[in-house]
């Protein structure tokens, strides 16, 4: 919490320092991503919006080019349940500086079931979306994200990772891995004298995006709020960081109540949405 005194909710500018300053953000034609390239735009970054309904992304890059006249915005779809498509965002990405790359794709709308009931072949998809699509991508534009430092690859995560509830083990377990991935990276990216890519992992707890389904309260702000805390909370120069400072009081509440608990609570929630129950019994 003390880090929002001295966090300069205006660090992400340090990234816009070429002439041409591109973003990549995955996941961009709904909910925080599509809220994140709002956010970018306004701050003078040109946006590469990835996702995989091109009418939606089309209807994205208008909006922004609403917002923000003087920006470039341009679009690539590619399924991240294909890891061969990374290809396609590589080649959408060639001859521009990308300074900023947000992983802000993941497995949102997967089934709320035990994985007992779960069919196997969903297993990989999840996989391969929360997963092996993140990876081969960062890997992918890594060498570019040194040339052009000072740059950021912002990892988009959950409290899941955190707390891990019952009926998303699946989801739970790809978001554990960009957690951990994201802490590795960034010490890593420091150890061989690459400390000016910073690598951050930011945790978000609710949203009131679509795929969430709840209404926006304090606690579940809305997309535009969630991504604005994220962009200021760059500033924090923190590995892991929750961006949003309801979600931060509530990570210190938890601290003082039994995991069994809190596991409790968001099982009774989750069990409400299960995929596996019809809601009419
Ligand atoms: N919302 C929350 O409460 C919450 C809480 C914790 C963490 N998060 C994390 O925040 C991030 C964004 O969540 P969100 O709620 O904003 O998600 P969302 O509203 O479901 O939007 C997800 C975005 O990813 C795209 N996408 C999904 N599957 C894809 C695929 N196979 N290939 C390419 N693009 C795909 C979607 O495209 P379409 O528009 O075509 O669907 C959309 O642009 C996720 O990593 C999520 O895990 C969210």
């Amino acid at each position: 919490m003390l880090w929002r005194l001295v966090s300069n909710s205006n660090d992400i500018d340090r990234f816009r320092a070429t002439d041409d300053p591109w973003a990549l953000v995955t996941g961009a034609s709904d909910g925080i991503g599509k809220s994140l390239c709002k956010v970018l735009a306004k701050r003078g970054f040109n946006v590469i919006l990835h996702g995989r309904n091109q009418a939606k992304l089309s209807a994205c890059c208008d909006e922004l080019r609403n917002l923000a006249p003087g920006g470039k915005f341009e679009l690539i779809v590619a399924d991240a349940t294909e890891p061969t498509s990374v290809g396609d965002v590589v080649k959408a990405a060639a001859g521009k500086p990308i300074t900023v790359l947000i992983n802000n794709a993941g497995y949102t709308t997967g089934p709320v079931q035990p994985l007992l009931t779960i069919d196997p072949e969903e297993l990989g998809t999840a996989v391969n979306i929360g997963i092996t699509w993140t990876l081969q991508l960062t890997r992918a534009l890594l060498p570019r994200l040194v040339e052009t430092k000072p740059s950021l690859i912002l990892n988009v995560g959950s409290y899941a990772a955190s707390h891990p509830p019952p009926f998303i083990a699946v989801y739970t377990g790809t978001k554990g891995f960009l957690q951990v991935f994201s802490q590795s990276l960034r010490t890593e990216m420091r150890t061989i004298g690459h400390k000016d890519v910073e690598v951050q992992h930011h945790e978000v707890y609710f949203c009131a995006t679509k795929s969430n389904g709840a209404p926006e309260n304090i606690a579940t702000p809305s997309p535009d709020r969630m991504a604005q805390a994220i962009v200021d909370a760059v500033g924090s120069h923190k590995g892991h960081v929750i961006s949003y400072w309801v979600h931060e009081l509530l990570s210190w509440v938890f601290l003082f109540v039994p995991e069994w608990i809190i596991s409790r609570i968001a099982g009774s929630v989750l069990a409400s949405k299960r995929t596996d129950i019809s809601s009419d019994r």
